[in-house]
C-alpha cells in the first residue's frame, strides 16, 4: 500500500483521518482539494508532505491558471514540516512543463521510498548495538509507511527489527490531541504483527524511570542545523525522560528532513492548531486552549539521528564533527 500516489491524472492518498475503522481512498484532482486534505491531516507526516508537495505542484501545472499562487497555498498548508515547502519548491522549479513537475515528483516519491529502507538497515543496526537483540521501543506519533510512502522512518527500523528478530516489543504512545500513536500506529504494528501496548502520553517518561523502555524512537518533521529535532509534541517530554532514565532518544528522519537553513529549533514556526482540537467535546464550552502541534527537542537530549545517510550526533551540519557513522 502506498500512502500517496498520482494515478491517472490524480493524487490518490489513503484518508488518514478515518484509519483505523476504514480504509478509504481519495482521489483528489486540485491543488485546492489537497491544500484541504493536507489540513486536516488527512496525509501528514513529513516525508509523505514532501511528496504531496510536489504532486500537489503536478496538478498546478494540469491545472493552469495562476499556477504561482496555487504553489504558494501548498508551500503554506502546513509550516513545520520542511518536507513540504522543501517537496513543492523542488518541482515548481521546473514549471511550466506538466512532464517534468510530475516527473520530479515521483522521483521525489521513488527517494522517499529508497529512504525508507536506507534507515531501516542503518536504525536498525543502532538500536542492535545499543540496545542488544531484545529491544523494548517506545514511539511517539505515528513514522510507519502511512507519514512516509511505504514503511516510513522510526517506525521503519522498527519493522527491521521485528524482520531480524530484535525486537521485544513497542509501546506507542497515544499521541493528543489526534491519536496518531493511538490510530494510526497502533493500526500498523498490528497489521505487522509487532507486539505493542499502547500508553496515554505521560506515562512515557514513568515506564523509562521504571526501566520498562530500553530506548525511544520516533520521527522528526525538522532538524535544524545544530541538530535540535522539531517533532509532534510530547517528543520533548519524552526526550527528558530518556534523558533522567539514562537510555538512548533516537531520532530517524531523511536528509530531506534536515534543514541547514534553519539554525536552531528556536527559528522554527511551530503550527497552532487552535483550541477545538484540544477543549472541544471535553471541556466546557468556550474554554480556550493552548495547542502548539509540535515541541523542539535539543540537540544535547538527542543520542543520535539517523538518516539515509549517516548516523550522527551534536550538529546537524556536522560543524562539530560528531558525524558516529
Ligand atoms: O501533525 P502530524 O501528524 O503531521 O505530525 C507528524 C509527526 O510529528 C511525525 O512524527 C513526523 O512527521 C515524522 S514522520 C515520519
Amino acid at each position: 500500500m502506498r500512502t500517496i500516489d498520482w494515478v491517472d491524472g490524480a493524487v490518490v492518498i489513503v484518508d488518514q483521518t478515518r484509519l483505523p475503522g476504514e480504509e478509504v481512498y481519495l482521489r483528489l484532482t486540485s491543488v485546492e482539494e489537497l491544500v484541504e486534505a493536507i489540513q486536516r491531516l488527512a496525509v501528514r507526516g513529513a516525508p509523505a508532505l514532501g511528496v504531496a508537495g510536489a504532486l500537489g505542484v503536478a496538478l498546478a501545472a494540469q491545472q493552469g491558471g495562476d499556477t504561482a499562487q496555487r504553489v504558494r497555498l501548498l508551500e503554506t498548508a502546513r509550516p513545520t514540516a520542511v518536507n513540504l515547502s522543501r517537496g513543492a519548491r523542488r518541482a515548481a522549479a521546473l514549471l511550466p512543463s506538466f512532464d517534468a513537475v510530475l516527473a520530479e515528483a515521483l522521483r521525489i516519491r521513488d527517494e522517499e521510498i529508497a529512504n525508507s529502507a536506507a534507515m531501516a538497515r542503518r536504525g536498525a543496526d543502532l538500536v542492535e548495538r545499543l540496545c542488544g537483540s531484545s529491544a523494548r521501543l517506545l514511539t511517539h506519533c505515528n513514522t510507519g509507511g502511512l507519514a512516509a510512502v511505504v514503511e516510513g522512518t522510526a517506525l521503519a527500523v522498527v519493522f527491521e527489527l521485528h524482520r531480524r528478530g530484535s525486537l521485544a516489543g513497542v509501546i506507542a504512545s497515544e499521541t493528543r490531541p489526534l491519536l496518531q500513536g493511538a490510530r494510526l500506529t497502533a493500526w500498523e504494528l498490528r497489521r505487522a504483527g509487532i507486539p505493542h501496548r499502547l500508553a496515554v502520553d505521560s506515562a512515557g517518561p514513568f515506564l523509562m524511570a521504571r526501566k520498562e523502555v530500553d530506548a525511544v524512537i520516533l520521527g522528526a518533521d525538522r532538524i535544524c542545523a545544530n541538530g535540535d529535532v522539531v517533532n509532534k509534541i510530547g517528543s520533548y517530554s519524552h526526550a527528558l525522560g530518556a534523558r533522567a532514565a539514562g537510555i538512548p532518544f533516537i531520532c530517524v528522519a531523511p536528509e530531506s528532513t534536515v534543514d541547514l537553513a534553519t539554525a536552531s529549533g528556536h527559528d522554527v514556526e511551530i503550527e497552532d492548531r487552535g483550541a477545538a482540537e484540544v477543549a472541544g467535546g471535553t471541556a466546557p464550552a468556550g474554554t480556550d486552549a493552548v495547542n502548539p502541534a509540535f515541541d523542539v527537542t535539543p540537540a544535547e537530549l538527542v543520542t543520535a539521528v539517523v538518516t539515509d545517510e549517516r548516523v550522527f550526533s551534536g550538529r546537524a551540519d556536522g560543524a562539530d564533527g560528531l558525524t558516529v557513522g
